[in-house]
């Protein structure tokens, strides 16, 4: 089974260029050429330069994938080719992804230490009145974040120039910046090397501290903050998007399920790419060695097959649970987000000092926009506190999403 042409040419795809395939299509709106090939069937073809790619949207091609990291590999897949995100485990593959999980997983799980000076980061920043939310929340994580890793000790202005190519999306952030990722990792080092003298601030209880004695902390820490940024900022947008638009999921008691449902509808991380190191099959159909492989949450989590009513707001559904290898925001299996706890830790504090008072949102444009990963377009216009003149007799909010049924 060695041929590279057989395997693809029985499965749907949508319309190309006859010379550039989809490339153009994939630059451009990666959404919708994704969905369009998702009506298609289960498993689409897309034709990328040199390779062809197989899209696979059902829980069986998911686990199919997500499980097997000997023949699904990172290197050579599409964040390779992103310099922010091309390197630590990211670009790890089997057998070493293993032992590197094990370093990493216990310091990003054992995070309940973080809230504290996480929550210190938001509260300093707490938007009142009027205020548009796809850059606060931009703003707000990166704090968070320096708060979470570096107790708040991160050059800000360098962090701003090493995350500002992933808010430009593409082509911005595939450029190589050698000198900023150089400055970078030279201050990674400093933290780190002040850790584990044992004189970083308060203690050495951060995120740094607990990496410092990790080989490679430098470019785990690198690369941990450029996957935890846009990805953690647009969710989090969306999430006071929504909750500003639909105020009965605001209680904290509810917001679980509404944080939940804003992940299914809009996971940041829409496309999890990977090449085949050998030749495979699935369900009859043979993927040749040197396919472009992806799963992608985008599609699975709206499948009507999986999801009632896929495009409409309803956090309810979590509360009925979930089937497996069908909801997939942080991934699944053996590279399963690093940072899941921490994202969710960030969001939870944000959206806890948030709506200590009423949200509203007022008017805006949510619709989702993908780089390297999806966004809200924005801007976001929301609403924080007791406004008399604006509460209930004004119209119906907002919808959530131009694509979505609020
Ligand atoms: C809402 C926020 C986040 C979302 C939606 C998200 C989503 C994802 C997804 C879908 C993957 C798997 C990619 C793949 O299969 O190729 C992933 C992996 C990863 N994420 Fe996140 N992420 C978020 C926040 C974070 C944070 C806060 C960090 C760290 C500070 C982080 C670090 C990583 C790393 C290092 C990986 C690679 C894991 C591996 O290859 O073993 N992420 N994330």
């Amino acid at each position: 089974m060695t041929s590279t042409t057989s395997t693809t040419t029985t499965l749907p795809s949508p319309p190309g260029h006859p010379v550039w395939g989809h490339l153009g299509r994939f630059a451009e709106d990666p959404v919708a050429l994704l969905r369009e090939g998702a009506s298609l069937g289960p498993l689409f073809e897309l034709r990328l330069p040199r390779r062809p790619a197989i899209v696979g949207t059902s829980p069986a091609w998911n686990r199919f994938v997500l499980r097997d990291l000997e023949t699904f590999r990172s290197r050579g897949s599409l964040p390779s080719l992103v310099p922010h995100l091309a390197g630590g485990v990211i670009l790890t593959d089997a057998p070493a992804h293993r032992s590197r999980r094990q370093q990493l997983d216990p310091p990003f799980r054992d995070i309940e230490g973080l809230r504290r000076r996480v929550r210190a980061a938001v509260d300093a920043r707490v938007p009142s009145g009027d205020f548009e939310a796809l850059g606060w929340s931009i703003e707000t994580v990166k704090a968070m974040l320096n708060a979470a890793m570096f107790s708040g000790g991160f050059p800000a202005g360098l962090l701003d120039d090493y995350l500002r190519p992933l808010e430009q999306g593409v082509p911005s952030a595939l450029i190589p910046r050698p000198l900023v990722r150089r400055a970078v990792r030279r201050e990674l080092a400093v933290q780190l090397r002040a850790r584990q003298d044992r004189t970083g601030p308060d203690g050495g209880s951060d995120l740094a501290s607990a990496l410092a004695h990790v080989p490679d902390a430098v470019e785990e820490l690198r690369v941990g903050l450029a996957a935890g940024f846009d990805t953690t900022a647009h969710t989090l947008a969306w999430c006071l998007w929504y909750l500003g638009s639909h105020a009965a999921w605001q209680p904290v008691e509810r917001r679980r399920a509404a944080v939940n449902e804003v992940l299914r509808l809009h996971p940041p991380g829409f496309l999890s790419s990977r090449k085949t190191a050998v030749t495979t099959a699935f369900e009859g159909v043979v993927i040749a060695q040197g396919t472009h492989v992806f799963t992608s949450p985008l599609l699975t989590n709206r499948l009507p097959e999986l999801w009632d009513e896929p495009d409409r707001f309803d956090p309810g559904r979590f509360e009925r649970g979930v089937r497996g290898w069908s909801y997939l925001p942080f991934s699944a299996g053996p590279r399963t987000c690093l940072g899941a706890h921490l994202a969710r830790l960030l969001i939870d504090e944000a959206l806890d000092a948030v709506l200590q008072e009423p949200l509203r949102a007022i008017d805006g444009d949510p619709s989702p926009h993908a780089g390297i990963t999806i966004a809200p377009t924005g801007p976001l216009h929301l609403l924080r506190g007791h406004h008399p003149a604006a509460a209930p007799t004004s119209p119906s909010p907002p919808s959530p999403d131009p694509g979505v049924r609020p």
